[in-house]
């Protein structure tokens, strides 16, 4: 498969204006498409860091960030945006559904942003992703009404809306009772059959074994033979 991503000797700083806390250094791999690929490492090891670089929201990095052939760090702040709506869908372990909206209007919203989608055909595209987390009789429910795993299932299918080519989801199975998380996890690694990237950040040794490949990181550098 194709390359989509690749890390080239990333590293990232925090200063709390005494000290710096190096959170990444020296990060390098590359994932291709169709990759499940795990993230594990305990609290304060660079994971979410890691998260926010390769999602594009973070730019305060060294190295080099390379997505679908672009270096991340030659784009100004509109064709950032505009390859996050496009390319990137975000699942997180709090779900962060917007709780006034219907699950469908949580799931039409990131097509309002993609200027590509005719008004028309957002209620049919949102149907048909619902449908394929199989929430589709749960149109009209407000977030509130359903279960955690139900809502996971919405923002997988909101992460979806405009066919991403990379999922990035942050423990999403972390608020989950285990049978939940494991229906969670194998809907996230049945995305990599379509042709999707899937990257986890995840505590949960089981659904790090399921991806493709893990990457542990330690103190902010990627552990080998551990
Ligand atoms: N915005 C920030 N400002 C200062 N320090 C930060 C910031 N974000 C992360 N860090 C530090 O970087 C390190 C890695 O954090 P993080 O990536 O959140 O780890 P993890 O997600 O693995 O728990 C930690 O020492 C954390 O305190
Ligand atoms: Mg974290």
């Amino acid at each position: 498969m194709a390359e989509l991503l690749k890390l080239d000797k990333v590293t990232r700083a925090f200063s709390d204006g005494t000290q710096q806390v190096m959170a990444l250094s020296n990060v390098s791999f590359s994932v291709s498409e169709g990759e499940t690929l795990a993230i594990v490492g305990p609290s304060g090891s660079g994971k979410s860091t890691l998260l926010s670089i390769l999602g594009l929201l973070d730019r305060g990095y060294k190295g080099t960030y390379t997505i679908s052939d672009t270096n991340a760090a030659a784009l100004d702040n509109q064709q950032l945006a505009h390859l996050r709506n496009r390319e990137i869908g975000w699942v997180f372990q709090n779900f962060n559904l917007i709780s006034h909206l219907s699950v469908l209007h949580n799931v039409v919203l990131p097509m309002r942003y993609n200027r590509e989608i005719d008004k028309r055909a957002y209620h049919q595209r949102a149907l048909a992703v619902l449908d394929s987390v199989g929430l589709k009789d749960k149109l009209d429910a407000k977030p509130s009404q359903l279960s955690g795993g139900q809502q996971q299932r919405v923002a997988i299918a909101r992460a979806l809306a405009n066919q991403p080519s990379l999922v990035l989801a942050d423990e999403p199975t972390g608020n989950l009772d285990s049978k939940t998380g494991n229906m969670i996890s194998e809907l996230l690694m049945s995305l990599a059959q379509a042709g999707t990237t899937v990257i986890i950040v995840t505590h949960d040794d089981k659904v790090a074994a399921k991806c493709d490949t893990q990457i542990r990181l330690k103190d902010g550098t990627i552990a080998h033979g551990e």
